[in-house]
């Protein structure tokens, strides 16, 4: 990002912010919250409304390099590969880097016939908000500031790659993010994605770090809009994919894909004989294909 700061989508007319889009920002503290509880009341066909709009507040937070950027139905073109290579019934299927969990719902739902148990997995999975006079700060559960929301503008705290002048004028607003209030911790997940959760005992939320062993052995695992060139440096994907495949079962299946906004790239791999091996390339393949074809299991 070589600007820091955007404008509060929801201080501007309605054709700019369609113009910004998926950058969306609540400037109420419990509008999350609200969407969720309102998820509840409101008859199904109206649901998926609410849930787009939960997914759209979620994608304008940035937690460290990377943006929760999600929504439902972006990926329904690795979905189709995974669904047309799942054989049997009895897989683990690990969804890494799932934000709100929106995706994982479309996947898990196209391919439910082959899952003896389904994982969404993120590391950012909830968030702190403090409110004071002049809008509202964000920081991670570990107390790092990471968005501040005013009337007008959001103040990205990650000024990496930003034009000198608004990193340094970023810079000094972020030591000062206001945080003496109340401060509310809300979980980012979805309210379809909690609603898939209660009627499936074999879905699950995990909080998990790529760059750590996946806490099951998976047969098929799903990365979307993370193992990005943008968002890490090549070695940072090669030690992640290390972490990923250290459980992988043999055979197992691992899809590597980038939404550009209107299409999806990507590669679906399987694991033999020490080795990703390419099965099936969605659009123009994924641009990590060469690291991850290099590796040595
Ligand atoms: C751009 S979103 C992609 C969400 C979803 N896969 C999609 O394509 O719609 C990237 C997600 O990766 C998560 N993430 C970032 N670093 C991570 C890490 N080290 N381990 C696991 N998840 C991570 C972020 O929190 C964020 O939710």
């Amino acid at each position: 990002m070589r600007l820091p700061i955007r404008l509060n989508p929801t201080a501007v007319p309605h054709a700019l912010r369609r113009l910004l889009a998926p950058v969306s920002a609540s400037g109420d503290p419990s509008r999350l919250t609200f969407l969720a509880d309102q998820y509840k009341r409101v008859p199904p066909e109206e649901q998926a409304a609410i849930a787009a709009e939960y997914s759209m507040c979620i994608s304008a937070l940035k937690f460290g390099k990377t943006f929760k950027t999600t929504a439902a139905a972006r990926l329904d073109r690795s979905a189709a590969a995974f669904e047309s290579h799942l054989v049997g019934n009895d897989h683990v299927v690990v969804d890494l880097g799932a934000s709100d969990g929106s995706t994982s719902v479309d996947l898990f739902e196209r391919i439910r016939p082959h899952v003896q148990r389904f994982i969404a997995a993120d590391l950012n999975d909830s968030i702190l908000i403090c409110s004071h006079r002049n809008g509202l700060a964000f920081f991670s559960p570990a107390g790092q500031p990471i968005v501040e929301v005013t009337p007008r503008l959001l103040w990205y705290a990650d000024v990496a790659g930003a034009n000198p002048i608004y990193r340094g004028l970023v810079s000094r607003r972020v030591v000062r993010f206001p945080c003496s209030g109340e401060q509310t911790r809300i979980r980012l997940l979805n309210p379809r994605f909690l609603d898939l959760t209660a009627r499936h005992p074999n879905v699950a939320f995990l909080r998990h770090d790529m760059f750590e062993p996946l806490p099951v052995t998976a047969t098929a695992v799903r990365v979307s809009n993370l193992l990005n060139l943008s968002y890490f440096s090549a070695a940072e994907i090669e030690r992640a994919l290390g972490s990923i495949c250290a459980n992988l079962a043999e055979s197992g299946l691992l899809l590597i894909s980038r939404d550009t906004g209107t299409e999806e790239h990507g590669t679906l791999f399987r694991r033999s004989g020490g080795r990703l091996v390419i099965l099936e390339t969605i659009g123009a393949g994924s641009e990590v294909e060469p690291i991850a074809s290099s590796l040595r299991l």
